[in-house]
């Protein structure tokens, strides 16, 4: 299984600062994830246009089964992510957003500032997450347990997963 992994940052993609989301993304997934699997990993700037041919590209080209994303989720005039992966995705899934933002509220009140949500194109999940490193632990927690499931009904193998804060859930057919 390939997974997509998108830092939305103008900073990180000039090389200001070093992107610290996409490695978390990276290390979180290796913990979880039990299948094996590889990643494709891109750093771009907030450019609505780049960010859709990106996501395009890891869906279409890179056959990824999961896109994850970081930053871009706010409401800051450069903040685009959720527009641009709103523009490709075929089909929403407002759960995910949902319940992201539902458990960041306990960490943080700003929690309601991001608008981050998921959908599918074609077999791929994208995933939008903020670009607060910290943010990404506390969500992936929350909908991991609900995507090797989906990827399963998206027509991939369902992918194996262990992690001591969560367990997967796969409803009996
Ligand atoms: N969610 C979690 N779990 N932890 C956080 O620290 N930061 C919030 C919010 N969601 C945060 C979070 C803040 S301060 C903002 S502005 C929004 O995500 C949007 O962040 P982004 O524009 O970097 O995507």
């Amino acid at each position: 299984m390939k997974v997509g992994i998108v830092t939305v940052s103008d900073r990180a993609s000039r090389g200001e600062y070093e992107d610290r989301g996409g490695p978390a993304i990276e290390e979180y997934l290796a913990e979880v994830l039990e299948s094996p699997h590889s990643t494709a990993y891109r750093v771009i700037s907030d450019e609505q246009a780049l960010i859709e041919s990106t996501l395009v590209e890891l869906c279409d080209q890179e056959d990824c089964a999961l896109i994850v994303t970081t930053g871009g989720t706010g409401p800051a005039i450069r903040d685009v992510t959720p527009e641009a992966t709103i523009a490709v995705i075929d089909k929403e899934m407002p759960g995910f957003g949902e319940l992201m933002r539902t458990v960041s509220l306990r960490a943080v009140p700003t929690a309601i500032l991001s608008r981050q949500t998921a959908g599918i194109r074609g077999k791929a999940l994208i995933v939008n997450l903020p670009g607060q490193p910290k943010a990404i632990a506390e969500c992936l927690d929350a909908v991991f347990p609900a995507i090797p499931y989906c990827l399963e009904l998206l027509g991939h193998a369902y992918p194996e997963t262990e992690c001591a804060r969560w367990q997967a859930f796969r409803p009996k057919r």
